[in-house]
């Protein structure tokens, strides 16, 4: 056993996110330019390299690992990759789950079961098939609503991601909280962060920030804060009169990064100790350099080391200029 990965603000590492590859077959405003140049086959991680990464980090002390893209279920091997990283779950690993767009769940719902995956993410964030098309600019909301189904039918429990966006959907905020209250999904609002070069949108225009969200459901609804956490970086109210959870993250208004327990690795082996911050480190390079995984614990021990306390996300002090040209595609989130 090695010893754990702690940071330098004693922060014990147990949460890994790893992107299988860059490619969606949506394109969110917030998350992809239109056009995006996707790379080459050649740099990214193969399913065997990206299985002894994880290995190597479940062995590190990571007990959650998170799959993401990207889209990940577009990846060609994913359910193999999973299958195979599952065997870790109840010898290491406690839970094995994925961020999805929901686009494939329905053909992949039944095996992700199977598998193991208890839990997927999914991310919607409007119930208006127009508006849902235009976010994603060319979605189709039946098809990722059958998918949610069938995933539920299958046993799984589902999050929903909502990207909060002014003049998108807020005027949805009470119909998407009570069609998750109606449906059984747990429920997640996200500040939208500035991240990707600004085009015809602007992140600024469509900051809603949580705290007036929350402000509109106490309107209607006795909230009451609960302690509980999922190792995730959301904080949860339950609804007093329906019993119903619902998630912040909320990295603009009230950082989380006090808590963070997570690191994440692109699809071609980038390791981003922060999704606000550019360094990261490079785990292609010792994976490909040698089947033995020594140089490659080093190489992320060396990088924990110098994980940042936190991100610099501040739409009052950065200029939209100065905001991070990296898409959220690229870390996965
Ligand atoms: P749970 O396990 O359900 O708590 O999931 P999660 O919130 O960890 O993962 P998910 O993929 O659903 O991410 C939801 C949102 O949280 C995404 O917009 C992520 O970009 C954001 N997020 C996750 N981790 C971090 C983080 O360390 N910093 C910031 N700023 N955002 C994060
Ligand atoms: N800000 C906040 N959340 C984002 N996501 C993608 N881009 C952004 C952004 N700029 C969300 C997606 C998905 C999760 C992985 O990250 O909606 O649910
Ligand atoms: Fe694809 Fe998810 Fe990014 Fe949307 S947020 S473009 S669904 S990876």
């Amino acid at each position: 056993m090695h010893p754990p990965l702690i940071d330098p603000f004693a922060r014990p590492i147990t949460y890994l996110r790893v992107s299988v590859t860059d490619r969606c077959d949506f394109r969110c405003v917030y998350c992809m330019a239109e056009h995006m140049q996707f790379l080459p086959k050649a740099d990214l991680l193969t399913l065997e390299e990206l299985d002894r990464l994880s290995t190597a980090f479940i062995g590190l002390g990571v007990r959650k690992l998170r799959i993401t893209g990207g889209e990940p279920l577009v990846r060609r091997g994913i359910m193999g990759l999973l299958r195979q990283v599952s065997r870790h779950l109840g010898a290491g690993l406690d839970e094995l789950t994925l961020t999805t767009n929901g686009s494939q769940l329905a053909r992949h719902a039944a095996e992700l079961a199977d598998i193991g995956v208890r839990r997927v993410n999914v991310s919607l964030d409007t119930l208006d098939a127009d508006k849902f098309a235009a976010i994603t600019r060319w979605g189709r909301l039946p098809q990722v609503l059958e998918g949610i189904r069938a995933a539920t039918d299958a046993g799984l429990r589902v999050k929903i991601n909502a990207v909060a966006l002014k003049g998108v959907n807020d005027s949805e905020l009470i119909e998407i909280v009570q069609w998750c209250g109606d449906q059984g999904h747990d429920l997640t609002f996200i500040e939208v962060m500035p991240m990707g070069e600004m085009g015809e949108e602007n992140r600024l225009d469509q900051y809603w920030p949580l705290s007036d969200l929350r402000a509109r459901l106490a309107e209607r609804y006795t909230l009451i804060d609960l302690a509980e956490r999922t190792g995730g970086p959301a904080r949860y109210v339950q609804l007093a009169q329906t019993g119903q959870k619902i998630g912040f993250i909320t990295p603009l208004t009230h950082n989380f990064c006090e808590s963070c327990n997570r690191v994440r690795v692109t699809c071609t082996g980038e390791l981003f100790m922060c999704l606000g911050q550019e360094d990261n480190a490079d785990l292609r390079a010792p994976l490909r350099a040698s089947s033995d995984d020594a140089a490659l614990r080093e190489t992320i021990r060396a990088a924990i080391a110098r994980k940042p306390k936190g991100h610099d996300f501040d739409y009052s002090r950065q200029a939209v200029a100065g905001q991070m040209t990296r898409h959220m595609s690229h870390t996965g989130g």
